[in-house]
């Protein structure tokens, strides 16, 4: 089966159950300021939901264009992207939960439809919280399904780890209750349904449900959302006239599992655009398994699949946003748009692409979705985009030909290069010469400092991320400073990568030492720390663990951060040489990347670490509560933290 026949199978069935089918809404959405793009299928149907009759009926079926922003930096894994296309019914004060989860199982495992082995599915029910009870009548609802086919189905309590017959899984608020999109609006418990994509390896049991998910063995495919619910204010919910469905299946999710896939890339959904990269660069795309299923590739071959995979997603999700009448701009909706182009672009230069290429990729975008999806075929979206890379490629050009100047003034102190054998040690130069210098290419050119970041290193220039660090914030200070810039352009430019506030970034920089001694008492001294990427918002932290973290653990580490903060502890820095610093037991790479002598920052009682700093004074300057938003695996035996300062 292909992913054209999902979709015509869907909208059949819910034809045969008496659904009318509507086509998809723009990705703009049209009346609502509160977000960017429509991340959903119920995303356009706000109204009815709430209330309004719909021209169409009451049951109301269709296959909707999405758009999501929120994690375009995992984009490059196996199920991250950016443009999806999600398959929904709708009921507006029509059925509800029977039907809904009747209909749900019928279309996934019978013969004429889907066909999808019962025994491999697996799903969420809400567990209850002090807003609203556990959901019942889903869970009896799931049991009769499976019932049908000979399974009985066992229910695993909230954080328990599964058993034998364990089928239904009872999740909280974070997991199984769904929306609004946007701050206020209908939402309500959900319940979601997963596939188990390697039943070889044998039941599942002895685990929790997040931790199956989080090995990738089940993957979501579709949720049911039961929505008689409207989100006032903050922790405000009233209930609404009529309980309504909303539901959505992942188009891209379902075509992987029901092809045998483990990673949405490896189908028809985008294998026709990545044998176009192939061509275009020369390089081989290789399928895989598992998370990245990178683990046994050598380096170059993993950055280029996951340069591949981004710029098929980027370059679809662009093709759909021109298509629906927005132009890359700096503010905005534009300013994703130029951001998806030009991440995109990025890539195709990492991989060797010489020549302009986006409009080839976008071609083969037009030819497999035009028919169901015509306005792509629309002149402009070629146009724009090669407007665009045009734009950033003289941006490019110029800013690499400037840096080259500086690179080949033997004299220049703005970093150093390797000389034969021995590469001399960036921290032997100020860094805020490195930071002037990208601050100038920036400015004059528009050059992206990842990519100053990237030509460094093939440049044989050594940069730890504690200087990046530090040169990044030195950048965004200089930013800040120059008046003419809009504060639009700065901030969001290079989110994701760059401090746009210094403060904030600063007060993360610290709570990443505390956390790290955190995650050392909790887990222990094996854990060191493997990368960071802090910006004005959120900090990124990896670290060695071979395995993921329970909920308790994340608890303690983030009790540990935060006592620390109460503690108004004053963080002390002292410079003394590597050996000082190890035998007093800073925590830190004891390579010799840090040169003779070193910073140590020690919060007396809870940490003491090797680093070029800055930090706040005292703890009590982080102000807010830590809290850790992801734990995840990062590549073999890393875990990557997402935490915040709220
Ligand atoms: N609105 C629900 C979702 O996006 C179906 O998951």
């Amino acid at each position: 089966m292909n992913a054209r026949e999902i979709r015509q199978k869907y909208l059949e069935f819910f034809k045969s159950k008496g659904h009318a089918i509507i086509p998809s809404a723009s990705v703009v959405p049209e009346n609502d300021p509160t977000v960017l793009f429509t991340t959903a299928g119920m995303h356009p149907l706000v109204p009815y939901l709430m209330g309004e009759a719909h021209p169409q009926g009451e049951r109301l079926a269709d296959s909707q264009k999405c758009i999501r922003t929120g994690d375009i930096d995992d984009v490059g894994d196996n199920r991250h992207l950016t443009f999806f296309e999600m398959l929904g019914n709708w009921s507006l004060g029509d059925y509800f939960k029977k039907e809904a989860i009747e209909w749900s199982f019928e279309f996934l495992t019978d013969e004429k439809w889907l066909g999808l082995d019962p025994k491999r599915i697996y799903v969420t029910v809400f567990a209850g919280d002090e807003n609203s009870p556990v959901d019942s009548e889903s869970i009896e609802t799931w049991k009769e399904q499976y019932g049908k086919v000979g399974i009985e189905a066992g229910v695993c309590g909230e954080g328990e780890k599964a058993q034998a017959d364990s089928r239904i899984f009872l999740l909280g608020a974070k997991d199984n209750w769904w929306g609004p999109a946007g701050e206020t609006g209908p939402c309500g418990p959900c319940s979601e349904m997963f596939y188990d994509v390697r039943p070889g390896e044998g039941a599942l049991t002895g685990k929790t449900h997040e931790e199956w998910v989080d090995e990738f063995r089940i993957m979501e495919i579709w949720n049911d959302v039961f929505m008689e619910f409207n989100k006032v204010a903050p922790g405000k919910f009233e209930k609404m006239v009529q309980q309504n469905v909303d539901t959505g299946m992942g188009l891209e999710r379902t075509i992987t599992v029901l092809t045998g896939k483990e990673n949405v890339f490896d189908t028809d959904l985008f294998l026709p655009i990545i044998s176009r990269i192939e061509e275009l660069s020369g390089k081989k795309y290789f399928f895989t398994k598992g998370d990245l299923g990178f683990e046994e590739m050598p380096d170059c071959w993993v950055q280029d699949m996951r340069s591949m995979r981004i710029i098929a997603d980027h370059i679809k999700a662009s093709v759909f946003i021109i298509a629906d009448g927005i132009e890359p701009s700096n503010t905005e909706r534009g300013y994703v748009l130029r951001r998806l182009i030009r991440r995109a672009i990025r890539q195709g230069h990492l991989l060797g692409i010489k020549d302009n290429f986006t409009i080839e990729i976008a071609k083969v975008v037009q030819e497999m979705y035009g028919d169901v999806y015509p306005e792509i075929l629309q002149e402009k979206v070629l146009a724009e985009l090669e407007k665009e890379e045009e734009k950033f490629r003289k941006t490019l050009e110029n800013g690499l030909k400037e840096f080259e100047k500086y690179m080949s003034n033997p004299e220049g102190n703005y970093i150093t290069r390797k000389v034969g054998d021995e590469i001399q040690k960036a921290s032997l130069y100020p860094n805020d010469d490195t930071a002037s210098m990208m601050f100038n290419l920036y400015q004059t050119y528009g050059f992206p400092i990842e990519m100053v970041f990237e030509e460094l290193k093939k440049s044989g220039v050594d940069i730890d991320s504690d200087k990046r660090i530090k040169i990044e914030n030195k950048f965004s200070n200089l930013l800040q400073k120059h008046q003419d810039l809009s504060r639009t352009a700065s901030a969001g430019m290079f989110k994701g990568g760059l401090a746009d506030s210094k403060e904030e970034t600063t007060q993360l920089h610290t709570a990443a030492h505390l956390m790290l001694a955190g995650l050392r008492k909790v887990l222990g001294d094996h854990v060191h720390q493997k990368g960071s990427n802090i910006n004005g918002e959120r900090l990124r932290f990896d670290f060695s663990h071979p395995e993921k973290m329970t909920d308790e653990q994340k608890k303690q580490v983030e009790e540990f951060v935060n006592v620390a903060i109460q503690a108004k502890v004053p963080v002390e820095m002292k410079e003394m040489t590597l050996e000082e610093a190890r035998a007093q037991g800073a925590e830190g790479a004891f390579e010799n990347k840090y040169g003779e002598i070193v910073k140590v920052y020690k919060i007396e009682g809870f940490s003491n670490e090797i680093c070029g700093g800055p930090h706040v004074a005292n703890t009590g300057d982080i102000k807010g509560v830590f809290k850790i938003k992801k734990e995840e695996s990062s590549s073999a035996g890393v875990r990557r933290i997402k935490a915040v300062i709220e």
